[in-house]
């Protein structure tokens, strides 16, 4: 048995961290789960270590299992745990293509967390089974982006749909200066896209860029595509069976009252009714095997509401350890949950 302690990351959230340390051996399951490997918890704990995650594998953790346990949202350090309580550093390769601040500069009221947001990708990463080695990973409502970023740093083609046109208009003028600032090879289009009797769908921003140099002068673009539209026209925004992974975090109601109703001006606390209108959209354009993880206020959504509006819609949700149990505090007025689920094959 190999012993190892994950050192966890003090986060910029404390409300989530206090329960952050609770779910992350769920986490750390599924994204090793997704490689074959079963993770053992241990009660061990190391004099002087701040809070860490102790687990033992049969095996040592192969490269690609421990570029994995980096993706983890709650990663800091990993230490292989020798006799005695020894630690030695693991060397651990690294993941990015864009460097980790893209996730954290930009600061704003409504901001989803983005050690969450991280751990909602990589749910979606695990569950995922479709074949592409380049993950398109869409957020049907994507606020300023937080989504859109994770997917950026880890490589992925990423889409997002939003329908405040300001905050668009500022996730677009923040990535572009981002891009330009680090000297990221970028090239930007806009399109407008119409309905078949002219009415306006949306308006799309697509950033073609790369990492490094290199891979733009060899077309190896990753794809940012941004579009200002109301998340209920996706399935005429976006190719059929075009996504890999879908995260996103719903409407909360207090912040982000999602519209409703014919003149969109009512509003409502619960996310129920404008998922149901969405969801049939959301699974057209993903592919069969795909993955999504939605994350709600439980004080406006219950579990059992959203997981029966997904299967009514199509998708098979995954009820058991480790895709369940990741409940937890945020403030007085939001209980946050995740649900996952996949889009059955065939
Ligand atoms: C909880 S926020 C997402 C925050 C985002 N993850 C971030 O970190 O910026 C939910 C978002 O859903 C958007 N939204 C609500 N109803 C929508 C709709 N019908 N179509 C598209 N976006 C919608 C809201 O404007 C809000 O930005």
């Amino acid at each position: 048995m190999t012993q190892y302690a994950i050192l966890a990351n003090p986060g910029h959230n404390r409300i989530y961290f206090s329960y952050a340390l609770c779910i992350a051996q769920q986490e750390l399951t599924a994204v090793l789960g997704a490689r074959g490997v079963e993770p053992q918890y241990t009660q061990a704990s190391c004099e002087g270590l701040p809070p860490a995650v102790y687990f033992q594998t049969p095996e040592p953790l192969c490269e690609d299992a421990l570029q994995a346990v980096r993706t983890c949202s709650f990663f800091y350090a990993l230490f292989e745990v020798h006799e005695g309580g020894l630690l030695r550093p693991a060397d651990v390769p690294e993941f990015h293509t864009f460097p980790e601040d893209l996730c954290h500069i930009l600061r704003y009221t409504g901001k989803t967390n983005e050690q969450f947001t991280r751990l909602m990708v990589n749910l979606a990463c695990s569950a995922c089974k479709t074949p592409a080695a380049t993950k398109k990973l869409l957020d049907p409502m994507c606020g300023k982006g937080t989504t859109l970023y994770e997917g950026m740093v880890r490589g992925m083609d990423v889409i997002g749909i939003e329908h405040n046109a300001q905050w668009v208009q500022e996730t677009q003028t923040f990535l572009v200066r981002y891009l330009k600032e680090g000297r990221f090879k970028h090239q930007l289009t806009r399109e407008r896209r119409s309905a078949p009797g002219g009415k306006k769908l949306a308006e799309f921003i697509q950033l073609q860029t790369a990492a490094r140099k290199e891979d733009y002068l060899a077309k190896q673009y990753q794809s940012v595509s941004l579009a200002h539209a109301d998340t209920r026209s996706t399935a005429q925004l976006l190719r059929r069976n075009s996504c890999d992974l879908l995260a996103c975090d719903l409407p909360y109601g207090v912040q982000h009252a999602s519209r409703q109703g014919a003149q969109g001006a009512q509003l409502s606390r619960s996310p129920l009714e404008l998922l149901l209108e969405a969801l049939p959209g959301w699974f057209d354009v993903l592919k069969a095997r795909a993955a999504a993880v939605l994350s709600f206020n439980v004080f406006t959504l219950s579990w059992q509401e959203a997981a029966q509006a997904l299967e009514q819609n199509g998708f098979q949700v995954l009820s058991q350890s480790p895709y369940t149990g990741y409940q937890h505090r945020v403030d007085q007025a939001i209980n946050r949950d995740l649900i996952v689920a996949v889009k059955p094959a065939g």
